[in-house]
């Protein structure tokens, strides 16, 4: 059934004007979106290990940084789906793509839990270095987003 629809999807006029046209201009737009997800993320890793910014609170750089983090990471998304669309049946059987978007789920699964669950006791840590959960949170998005970019590279090498 989604074998199916994938090549509906890569069937339709959007799809293939993509696919024709539009692939270097929205895959150009998709690599700078993810450099400010990752410039973003790895910014407060940074803090969240005592690696940089040991000056600044914890809550303020998070503050400062989370609406362009979320803000880049729509037009990623917008743009892998629309670069998806263009060629459906290929990505989806292609592994690079499948486990990119696996660790895409674990790195969100993790902001979430440090987000709702570590922060919340921010007020404790926000200026000096921050309680081994949140020290973890950061060394693991540091590695899951390596992962996602480095197999979203991958990609096109399959
Ligand atoms: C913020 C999250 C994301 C990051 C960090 C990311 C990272 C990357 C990277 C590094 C590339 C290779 C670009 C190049 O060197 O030309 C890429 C390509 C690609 N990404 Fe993403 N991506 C993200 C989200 C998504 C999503 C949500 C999808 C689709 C559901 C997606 C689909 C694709 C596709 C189809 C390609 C093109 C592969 C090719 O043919 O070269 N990406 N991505």
């Amino acid at each position: 059934m989604l074998q199916g629809f994938f090549e509906w999807l890569q069937a339709t006029s959007l799809a293939v004007t993509i696919g024709e046209s539009w692939f270097p201009y929205v895959e150009s737009v998709h690599v700078v979106c993810l450099a400010a997800v990752a410039g973003t993320i790895f910014t407060v890793d940074a803090r969240l290990l005592g690696f940089a910014s040991r000056q600044l609170r914890v809550s303020y750089m998070s503050a400062q940084l989370l609406p362009w983090t979320w803000g880049a990471f729509t037009g990623a998304v917008i743009t892998g789906l629309l670069m998806f669309m263009g060629n459906a049946t290929t990505y989806a059987a292609n592994t690079p793509f499948r486990i990119k978007l696996v660790l895409l789920l674990l790195a969100g699964i993790n902001m979430l839990y440090f987000q709702f669950v570590t922060f919340r006791t921010v007020d404790k840590w926000d200026t000096d270095m921050p309680v081994p959960a949140a020290r973890v949170a950061g060394g693991l998005s540091i590695g899951l987003w390596c992962g996602v970019i480095g197999f979203g590279r991958w990609i096109g090498f399959v």
